[in-house]
C-alpha cells in the first residue's frame, strides 16, 4: 500500500463526530481527505476548514461540509502533510505553495496531526529549500534582504511564470543548507516588510504518522 495512504488513513481514523476538522493540502492530506468523505458516507458527522483553494475544490467535490472562520472559534484537529519533519516536531512547509494558509489553519487547533511518508524525516531541517511567500511588489529588494540571511532564492515558477498564491502572493524557495536555528531564521524572516509567512512550523505537530514499508509510525509531541 501507499506509505502516504496509510499515515493518512491513521490520521483520518481518529476523527470524531462533531470535530471540526482542519483539511491540509498536497499529495498526503489528499489521502487524508478521500478517508474522511468515505468515513462521512458511513455516517461521520464533521464540519471542515480547508488549508487552500485547490483542497476547498476537493472538499466540495467529495461532499465534505465547509465551514469559515466567521462560523467556529476554533479547530479540533488538522490533517496535513509536510516537506520536513525533525526530531523535535519542528516542520518544513509549502512544497505545494499553501503555507500561509496552512499555518492559519494549524495555530487556530487544539491538535496537529501529520501525515508523512518515511522519506520527510530529518535529522536537521533545511535540505529542503525553505517556501517564504513574499509580496510581489518590490519582491527583487526581499530576495536580496532574504539571500543576506545566507541563503539563495528562488522565485517559484510554474509555467515560466512566478506561481502565485491562493493569497496572491508569490513564493522564494530559499536554500539556507542546514538550518541551525529554525526559531532565530524564523524570526529575521518575519522582520523584512516583503515577507508574508514562512514555510518553518515551529513545534507544529503534536502527532506524526509516519507510512514506512512495515506499517505506520506514531509519534507524540
Ligand atoms: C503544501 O503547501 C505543503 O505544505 C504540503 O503539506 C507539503 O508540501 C507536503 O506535501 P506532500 O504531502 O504532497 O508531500
Amino acid at each position: 500500500m501507499d506509505k502516504k495512504m496509510l499515515a493518512a488513513d491513521q490520521a483520518a481514523e481518529m476523527i470524531k463526530d462533531g470535530m471540526v476538522v482542519g483539511l491540509g493540502t498536497g499529495s498526503t492530506a489528499y489521502w487524508a481527505i478521500h478517508r474522511l468523505s468515505q468515513r462521512i458516507k458511513e455516517g461521520l458527522q464533521i464540519r471542515a476548514v480547508p488549508t487552500s483553494e485547490h483542497t476547498k475544490q476537493m472538499a466540495m467535490d467529495l461532499d465534505i461540509p465547509l465551514v469559515t472562520f466567521a462560523d467556529i472559534e476554533h479547530v479540533d484537529v488538522t490533517i496535513d502533510g509536510a516537506d520536513e519533519i525533525s526530531p523535535d516536531f519542528h516542520l518544513i512547509k509549502g512544497g505545494g505553495g499553501a503555507l500561509y494558509r496552512e499555518k492559519v489553519v494549524a495555530q487556530q487547533s487544539k491538535i496537529v496531526m501529520i501525515v508523512a511518508d518515511d522519506s520527510k524525516q530529518v535529522e536537521q531541517l533545511g535540505a529542503f529549500p525553505l517556501p517564504v511567500e513574499i509580496v510581489p511588489f518590490g519582491w527583487e529588494p526581499t530576495a536580496r534582504q532574504i539571500q543576506k540571511l545566507g541563503c539563495r532564492t528562488t522565485l517559484r515558477k510554474t509555467d515560466e511564470r512566478a506561481f502565485t498564491t491562493d493569497n496572491g502572493n508569490w513564493i522564494l524557495d530559499c536554500d539556507f543548507g542546514r538550518i541551525d536555528d529554525p526559531s532565530a531564521l524564523h524570526r529575521s524572516l518575519k522582520m523584512l516588510t516583503g515577507v508574508v509567512e514562512t514555510g518553518l512550523f515551529l513545534h507544529a505537530a503534536d502527532l506524526v504518522f509516519i507510512g514506512t514499508n512495515d506499517g505506520v509510525i506514531r509519534k507524540e509531541r
